[in-house]
């Protein structure tokens, strides 16, 4: 899949230096939006976990009013759906890991083709991957480019059997999927991994908790061991291309699917986007 428009540091490009620091160690961050109806789909929060992680990796956060426009340039046209991926990095480094305090932040934005492939309404099943998530507190949450961990445990399946792949810490606990944030249900109440050591913290991971406090719908963010997934009833992984969306299967265990309770917040979910 190629970008169909992509502007680095606001002109029309498709490569980086060899110098950027991106490239080099990771250095940066990045956003993967959901652009349907004309409109950038949780921007505000997008900008905000951006926003967050320029601040820990200690780059210059670009303007928003600036990526803003650049998002509606390379949209031009396009009601959508398609997915629009902003990168932010560190700028330019001769070598070193020593960044010049005087060098700015490199911005890259693109648009993605809307994937083909959606997730079926009867849900998904998911392997266990092999591959853990380390700890490493102050670099969890945030979505930085250094995603080596979900890249290996992505090379674990290749058949489409599975739609995703769930990571466990060292202790066992589970705390993400390879590309998206992890729900159970049980007794008509979520649980989602804490992700203070491991794991991103997911736009729609939020929105989710958000309308579960809306609905009155008890929630609780805590450390999730594998073990304890047998005993829920509902499953359900979330992105910002997929949204919410219901597992069958994992780890030997069969749920509803999708559940009272996913069903209830993939349709309020959709009430939330058509606002
Ligand atoms: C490792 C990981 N966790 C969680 C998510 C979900 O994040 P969001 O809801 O912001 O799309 C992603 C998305 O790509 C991811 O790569």
């Amino acid at each position: 899949v190629t970008p169909v428009g992509c502007l680095v540091d606001g002109r029309p490009a498709q490569q980086v230096p060899l110098t950027d620091r991106g490239l080099q160690y990771g250095h940066g961050v990045f956003e993967t939006i959901a652009w349907t109806g004309g409109r950038a789909q949780f921007w505000r929060q997008h900008l905000q976990r951006m926003q967050r992680g320029c601040e820990r990796l200690l780059i210059p956060m670009p303007e928003p009013e600036r990526l803003w426009q650049e998002v509606k340039q390379v949209t031009a046209g396009h009601a959508g759906p398609a997915v629009v991926k902003i990168t932010v990095t560190r700028g330019d480094s001769v070598r070193g890991y020593l960044a010049d305090s005087h060098s700015p932040a490199r911005r890259i934005v693109c648009r993605f083709p809307w994937p083909e492939r959606q997730s079926p309404a009867e849900g998904i099943r998911l392997a266990l991957c092999r591959q853990p998530v380390g700890y490493n507190p102050s670099l969890a949450g945030i979505k930085h480019l250094n995603r080596l961990e979900q890249v290996l445990a992505r090379q674990e399946w290749r058949s489409p059997e599975f739609g995703e792949g769930v990571m466990l810490d060292q202790q066992k606990h589970v705390i993400s999927g390879t590309m998206s944030n992890v729900f159970v249900v049980k007794d008509d109440r979520l649980l989602t991994p804490v992700l203070s050591g491991a794991g991103v913290e997911g736009v729609i991971r939020g929105v989710v908790l958000e309308l579960a406090e809306k609905l009155g719908i008890g929630s609780q963010v805590a450390p999730v061991p594998l073990h304890q997934v047998d005993l829920c009833s509902e499953m359900f992984v979330t992105n910002s291309l997929i949204g919410i969306c219901p597992v069958r299967r994992f780890n030997g265990k069969e749920f509803a699917s999708p559940g009272e309770v996913t069903a209830t917040l993939i349709e309020q979910l959709a009430d939330s986007l058509e606002q």
